[in-house]
């Protein structure tokens, strides 16, 4: 029987410090020894949003205890390694370091092959560690940086066919719990004070909903939404608001998912059964989820989403990223560092910036 390989990962690219250790199964799908995450929201709540020393210095003072545990919790030393991998970018370069440093000293330390993960690598691949999923796939990426949907070709092999042009849904998402006053991170407290609200009380745009293909927009929406709640005057109507926001932000995926799937097939010219995977904190969004699976079913595809405690930052996405780059022999160059910004798709053009014609 071929040996299992086993690696420990890494990530503190932004809020979340978190270690993991994972071994491959022999189907192809991962068994996660340890997963532990610890949040910084206490630390940033006030602030209403991520201050990167405050994060750096908490990374700082958490990596070693949590690296401690991971390998506790799952009966393994570095001894029993064939690998270390951690999150080089895209994300907050004082936090990066953290992480990337600690892990490149154990690597060294323990003489085993050191990984520099691209964090949207590990999203586009957490979906396999419970699922076998066959190349290519339709992904699509909703965090609180990103939003895009990409065709994957191979492991390290990304084609980008779609993205947002200003604020990520997760962005979007904190932004409006803001404006709305519903607590830091968004993403959770929006869905479940939707549920509270009546989806269709606020008519909210959905800019570039029948152009630029499967690209994103969604800063008109946020602003919409903060000339709104300067009119609302109870509760009710707040709760009204959010789930408003939220079935906005659920027409504006199904109709742009279409558009993508299309796109995926005319591209591939495929018209075979392919997975739909989607990945990234919004993942976790259950009315997304059933909207996303009802797409899938109408065109053909089989919808992959990761585990809820997979789907926002966590290092086992990050060894498991790690053990696919093993495998295909896809190891760091030389003096590999880390980095602000790293499309996956590095021939995409940069969709941001005033006066974009689309
Ligand atoms: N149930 C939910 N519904 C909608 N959004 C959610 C939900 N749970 C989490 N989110 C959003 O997911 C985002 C966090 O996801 P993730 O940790 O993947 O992003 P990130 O690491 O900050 O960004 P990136 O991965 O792009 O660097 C936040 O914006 C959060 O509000
Ligand atoms: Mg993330």
């Amino acid at each position: 029987m071929k040996k299992k390989l086993t690696f420990l990962g890494i990530e503190t690219s932004c809020d979340e410090t978190a270690a993991a250790v994972v071994q491959e199964n022999q189907d192809g799908t991962a068994n996660v020894l340890s997963n532990i995450v610890s949040s910084q929201i206490k630390q940033h709540e006030r602030f209403g949003g991520v201050v990167p020393e405050i994060a750096a210095r908490a990374h700082v003072e958490n990596i070693d205890f949590i690296i401690q545990s991971a390998l506790e919790t799952s009966k393994k030393n570095i001894n029993n390694l064939d690998g270390v991998a951690a999150t080089a970018g895209p994300g907050l370069v004082v936090c990066l370091h953290v992480g990337h440093n600690i892990g490149k000293s154990i690597a060294a330390f323990g003489k085993k092959k050191f990984f520099s993960i691209n964090h949207l690598e590990g999203h586009a691949l957490s979906p396999s560690i419970e699922n076998k999923i066959t190349f290519p796939y339709l992904l699509l990426l909703i965090s609180g940086g990103h939003s895009q949907y990409l065709i994957v070709k191979d492991l390290n092999n990304y084609k980008q066919i779609g993205t947002t042009i200003d604020d990520a849904v997760g962005e979007a998402f904190d932004k409006t719990a803001k404006i709305l006053d519903l607590g830091y991170p968004g993403g959770a407290n929006i869905e479940k004070f939707a549920k509270l609200g009546k989806k269709n009380s606020f008519d909210l745009p959905r800019p570039i909903i029948n152009r630029a293909g499967c690209n994103l927009s969604l800063a008109g929406l946020k602003t919409d939404v903060l000339r709104k709640s300067k009119h609302i005057n109870s509760i009710q109507e707040k709760y009204n608001l959010a789930a408003s926001f939220q079935d906005t932000i659920n027409e504006i995926l199904k109709k742009k998912t279409e558009i993508a799937m299309k796109e995926f097939r005319s591209k591939l010219k495929i018209s075979s059964t392919k997975a739909f995977v989607v990945a990234g904190g919004v993942a976790a969004n259950e009315t997304i989820r059933e909207t996303l699976k009802e797409v899938s079913k109408k065109n053909n595809f089989k919808p992959i989403f990761p585990s809820k405690e997979f789907c926002g930052d966590n290092a086992a996405m990050i060894a498991w990223a790690g053990i696919q780059r093993y495998k295909k022999k896809l190891f760091n160059k030389k003096n590999e560092t880390v980095k602000p910004r790293w499309p996956l798709d590095n021939k995409a053009p940069f969709l941001k910036g005033p006066g974009l014609k689309l």
